[in-house]
């Protein structure tokens, strides 16, 4: 299938979640183009408010993102017909005076949410609330964004890679383990919930801002079905640092990546170096999950090889995305 390409029927029941498109900041005066499970979309302000439309004008199927917002509407840059909030139609300058607009003239009006500094989109009707995370809004936490990182990879491909404990030292040498003493993974318990499973481990982390400190961790992980992570990095001491992962489904071969991460501790510091150092992670990522073939990932358990214990968390999430779009 080619990238941008529309989704196959097998994707339509994840019409009916949240995926963040776009960062709320890069969202000002002008509108925003997008795509989402192979549809294309546009973002834009009204009165402060981020909204999303189908990227499609009803009169002749130019793509509004080509447009301007003006007064509270989106113009459509071929006719100027100007299409309000909430997706009416307002103005068709083409018409005489006293003629009226007719009742089709609507944009396709997406359900959209602004929340974490990321704006999210949901094509259908969401089955479930945004994730919350009600620490991103505490004065004790610092929170800083991620993203947009774009990967040539399916979404669940993705999604594996962020929860796959075992990669760690191989792909990530010197930063998250050694490959010279990389212990055995082991034995997961993974308890599912609903529309989610949870597992914990243990694992030494080395602190990020003090390389030359290494602390016995406890690393907790939601995978909230389809494609998100509420992720913990627990110190002893009581120190923490949370991640909310998404990664985005903008066609069935292509991901963006996006994380909000809060931490309760060194509040005065920037987060650059925390950055970075993700960025860099992410990147020795890309190159191994991008060269993974399929793209897609394989919900069929026969298809790839699995061990018990390692992959219990991926055999679940295989079982589970299987019902999920059956
Ligand atoms: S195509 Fe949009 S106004 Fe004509
Ligand atoms: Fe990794």
């Amino acid at each position: 299938m080619k990238p941008g390409a529309a989704m196959s029927d097998a994707t339509r029941a994840l019409h009916d979640y949240w995926h963040p498109v776009a960062l709320a900041s890069a969202l000002g005066d002008a509108p925003v183009a997008a795509t989402l499970l192979g549809e294309a979309i546009v973002l834009w302000r009204a009165g402060g408010q981020a909204v999303a439309f189908r990227d499609r004008c009803v009169h002749r199927g130019t793509k509004l993102s080509l447009g301007w917002v003006e007064a509270g509407a989106i113009v459509c840059p071929y006719h100027g017909w100007a299409f309000d909030a909430t997706g009416a139609c307002t103005r068709i300058p083409a018409l005489a005076e006293g003629r009226a607009i007719p009742a089709r003239a609507r944009a396709d009006r997406l359900h959209c949410e602004e929340r974490y500094g990321l704006v999210f989109v949901c094509l259908g009707t969401p089955r479930r609330p945004l994730y919350d995370v009600p620490e991103f809004d505490d004065p004790a936490f610092r929170v800083h964004l991620l993203g947009p990182v774009p990967w040539r990879a399916g979404a669940a491909r993705s999604l594996e890679n962020f929860m796959d404990e075992a990669h760690l030292p191989w792909a990530h040498p010197g930063m998250l383990g050694n490959r010279d003493s990389a212990p055995p993974v082991i034995t997961r318990d993974v308890e599912e919930e609903d529309g989610a499973f949870y597992f914990e481990c243990a694992s030494e982390v080395r602190n990020r801002f003090d390389p030359t400190k290494t602390t016995l961790n406890r690393l907790t992980y939601r995978i909230v079905l389809p494609f998100t992570i509420y992720h913990e990095n627990i110190y002893p001491n009581g120190d923490r640092v949370i991640d909310l992962f998404f990664t985005t489904p903008v066609s069935e071969t292509e991901t963006v990546r996006y994380m909000v991460v809060g931490r309760n501790f060194g509040l005065d510091q920037p987060p650059d170096k925390l950055i970075a150092f993700t960025l860099k992670i992410w990147e020795q990522d890309r190159v191994i999950i991008e060269s993974q073939s399929p793209v897609e990932l394989p919900l069929d358990l026969h298809d790839e090889l699995h061990v018990r214990g390692p992959d219990n968390p991926a055999i679940l999430y295989r079982r589970m995305m299987q019902a999920l779009l059956a």
